[in-house]
């Protein structure tokens, strides 16, 4: 039986792109392993690497503070990224690395853990799950669409990349006004099943 600890051990030992090369840890993920909601960022960047942990740079710290203003903490939702190594300087991660890491590991993740909502932090992790939109027009809103990779009907919630809020000061009331979105869209998925 598959668990998320063998996932973790295989992803610190993988050696299926390139991003192995350089890194000093992997970034497996963390959180609740029954959590309702999974965040999935990009990729790990500098902190990230170096602590081997999902979003404990300044990024996280927002998403921390974003998490508290709906009463939650890490430890209630499960953390990860599209790519679990962190791509040199910060690049964004190639295609056939997001290929590869998302159907070797995240794929297994979400199988095990079963979250009521995705929520997808930034363009590259909206785009994986709902391609060919733009993510200026579709943030806050949720989405059911059948996962190709498991076959099941999932409800995402594309948001955009707490860095990205920090670095352009327009999008950061944008983010907050949709993360106050949350606890609302999650009590309607669960009336749904
Ligand atoms: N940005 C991401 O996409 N993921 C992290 O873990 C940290 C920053």
């Amino acid at each position: 039986m598959d668990n998320l600890e063998t996932i973790s051990q295989e992803i610190s030992r993988c050696q299926k792109c390139v991003l192995a090369e350089k890194r000093t840890n992997a970034v497996p993920g963390d959180g609740n392993s029954n959590a309702e909601i999974m965040f999935i960022g990009e990729g790990p960047g500098e902190q990230e690497d170096l602590q081997g942990k999902p979003f404990v740079g300044q990024a996280g710290k927002f998403l921390e503070e974003m998490l508290e203003t709906i009463g939650l903490k890490r430890k209630d939702v499960f953390i990860t990224n599209l790519v679990k190594c962190r791509p040199p300087s910060n690049r964004d991660p190639f295609p056939d690395e997001i290929e590869v890491c998302v159907k070797n590991y995240l794929e297994r993740q979400i199988k095990l853990i079963k979250p009521r909502l995705i929520i997808t932090l930034g363009r590259h992790a909206m785009e994986r799950f709902i391609p060919g939109r733009k993510i200026s027009q579709i943030h806050g809103q949720p989405k059911r669409l059948v996962n190709h990779e498991t076959g099941e009907k999932q409800i995402y919630l594309p948001l955009y990349h707490p860095a990205a809020a920090l670095y352009h000061g327009s999008l950061r009331e944008t983010l907050i006004r949709d993360f106050k979105k949350i606890p609302k869209i999650l009590e309607k998925v669960n009336q749904l099943k």
